[in-house]
């Protein structure tokens, strides 16, 4: 089919010339405003095979092939350096660093593009395009026409198709790029893998004009456990909407406001708990739009240095996570999940650390049915540039995504607004605007970061602790720091009027078996030996109310270079393989053993 020939040659200068190219891209961030509730909705899946090519100078953007159309290669009349309907293709979702090993490093935009036909979608009045996850940047173009770029690499954002979509075929551009910048968050140094590209599901839903943007089902936090407390955000003019849970014999109309309405249900459900991870089925129709989730009703509050859950004393055996795969990359797969949680139960765990960033829904979806506590992140991790007011928007942004696709999961009961932050008083201030974000947006869970220890005085000193209701600690004593003592010291100086956990503590370790050295570091019995010594002390910290070693699984790091670890971190408490466990599995396993004891007892 003869379509619009766009003559790049035309624009010469344009395209060599002209550095400043990004700056027709710079506005269009997309946000909340396109955000759509999709619990029980039929999506369709523009998943499986696209056009792909890597793109280092931006050639795409510069030479503008979002405009291409598809023409017979002998019959294109001005000359181009990638046809998009004449292309190697990948999978979609995945990262391109496993698509081609030539692409293992590569840093830098690629260009994802396929065509569906308008029949292909269900007949509707709205057509919003949802993209699960997409590292880094993600420009969006449909039929040529730019709809804006999303920031975050580990969340879903939705583009609303409708305007742009054309009867027949349409064509979806795609630029993404995996830079690391000084203004990303997070931003050039993480110790972790830069996986890059369109890694989570890719779908359109259909919807009528007057749809559910969002809905927030959630037990009233005041230790009564009798209350339900429903939000819910409808696009149009509706004025009431209709809330169910069957099971519990629910039915109540929501007046709405501008769009907003609010409501509070006596209703005494069984409470959700890692024992008991009971979920009801609960429906919202608002005009001819309808949609539903499954919910379980728990509480998580803090009193003192106390964690309570349902109003009981929890203690969180836990183990961190990366979503890091050896074949998989940062793809998550149900195996995967399950493979992950299973493991993280035979270790004696409750709860699992989402580290650093936000995992695949479907993680907390699993983790509610199988009853695992879990702590979701964004990756404010490390330096960040704190000053800056657009690196702000980009993390409160992904905050607001992440709250929102998360919170009617009761597994989740902590939100973490960053990792280990170098303090001032700038870091001090953009911190303690997510933390009030958070709380703004979800009331009913607890907040915490993996905060500064004083390694001057030997105690726990973070200003971030006043704003927040979790202490995370990553301490290494035994790794990076030798003595043992000072760990008994922080122990006994710090008096934290809020539960501590400690995020993280371990030691890298490689097998003999898969060639690590049989003594000293990176051995697998020198770092038995710190977990040992770990669990030694921490077990004498009242304070102490979780622990999350770190971590569960080898991963991917670049920095990690040395002749054991030869692109990752070895610190797993089991091998990359996800199959070979270390000598310190045991001695958690034991020592979780020990404390679920106590608190059955
Ligand atoms: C840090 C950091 C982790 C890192 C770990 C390590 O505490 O939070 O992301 O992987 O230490 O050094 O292995």
């Amino acid at each position: 089919m003869a379509g619009r020939e766009h003559d790049p040659v035309g624009d010469g200068h344009e395209i060599l010339h002209n550095e400043d190219f990004e700056a027709a891209y710079r506005a269009k961030i997309i946000g909340q405003d396109t955000w759509l509730f999709t619990g029980g909705r039929n999506a369709s899946s523009l998943d499986g095979k696209w056009s792909f090519v890597h793109d280092l100078h931006f050639n795409g953007l510069r030479s503008r092939w979002f405009e291409m159309e598809p023409i017979a290669p002998e019959d294109r009349v001005f000359p181009y350096d990638w046809d998009p309907f004449n292309s190697d293709t990948v999978q979609v979702p995945s990262n391109w660093q496993l698509q081609d090993p030539h692409l293992y490093l590569f840093e830098g935009a690629a260009w994802y593009v396929r065509s569906f036909n308008r029949s292909d979608l269900p007949v509707g009045e709205r057509h919003l395009l949802r993209i699960g996850a997409a590292a880094y940047e993600c420009k969006v173009f449909l039929n040529g026409t730019y709809l804006g770029r999303h920031q975050g690499a580990s969340t879903p954002f939705f583009v609303d198709l409708t305007e742009t979509l054309r009867e027949g075929e349409n064509h979806l551009f795609l630029c993404v790029d995996n830079l690391r910048t000084l203004d990303r968050v997070p931003m050039r140094h993480t110790d972790w893998f830069n996986y890059g590209g369109v890694y989570r599901e890719v779908e359109v839903f259909t919807v009528p004009s007057e749809a559910v943007r969002d809905m927030f089902v959630s037990l009233v936090p005041d230790g009564t456990f009798s209350k339900i407390r429903v939000e819910i955000e409808c696009d149009g003019q509706g004025s009431e909407a209709e809330f169910h849970i069957p099971e519990l014999g629910v039915s109540a109309s929501i007046q709405l406001q501008e769009g907003r309405g609010e409501i509070e249900i006596e209703a005494r459900p069984e409470l959700w708990s890692p024992e008991t991870p009971k979920l009801y089925d609960v429906s919202l129709a608002y005009g001819i739009d309808r949609v539903t989730d499954r919910v379980g009703f728990r509480e998580i509050r803090r009193e003192g240095t106390e964690l309570l859950l349902n109003g009981k004393p929890l203690f969180l055996r836990g183990v961190a996570v990366h979503e890091d795969d050896e074949t998989l990359g940062k793809v998550s797969s149900k195996a995967d999940l399950e493979r992950r949680f299973n493991h993280a139960r035979e270790l004696g765990c409750n709860f699992v650390r989402l580290a650093h960033y936000p995992h695949h829904e479907d993680a907390a979806i699993l983790a509610d049915e199988l009853g695992i506590l879990l702590w979701e992140e964004l990756p404010v991790y490390w330096a960040i540039d704190f000053l800056n007011p657009d690196t702000f928007v980009d993390a409160e942004n992904q905050l607001c995504e992440l709250v929102r696709r998360d919170r009617n999961r009761a597994s989740v009961i902590i939100w973490s607004v960053g990792n280990e932050n170098p303090d001032s008083d700038p870091r001090f201030d953009f911190m303690s605007k997510l933390a009030n974000k958070a709380r703004a947006l979800d009331p009913t869970r607890l907040i915490s970061a993996a905060c500064l220890v004083d390694l001057e005085k030997l105690q726990i000193a973070d200003r971030l602790a006043s704003v927040i209701d979790v202490i995370g600690i990553n301490e290494y004593f035994g790794w990076y720091f030798p003595n043992y003592e000072e760990l008994i010291a922080i122990g006994s100086n710090s008096s934290p009027d809020r539960p501590v956990v400690i995020t993280e503590t371990g030691a890298d370790a490689v097998t003999p078996a898969m060639g690590g050295p049989e003594r000293g570091r990176f051995s697998e019995d020198y770092m038995a030996d710190v977990y040992r010594n770990q669990v030694a002390i921490l077990r004498k910290l009242d304070y102490v109310k979780g622990i999350s070693p770190w971590v569960l699984y080898d991963f991917r790091a670049e920095r990690r270079q040395n002749a054991w670890q030869k692109g990752w971190n070895r610190k797993g408490l089991i091998a990359q393989d996800k199959t070979t466990k270390k000598a310190a599995f045991g001695i958690m396993q034991d020592f979780y053993r020990e404390i679920a004891a106590k608190s059955d007892g």
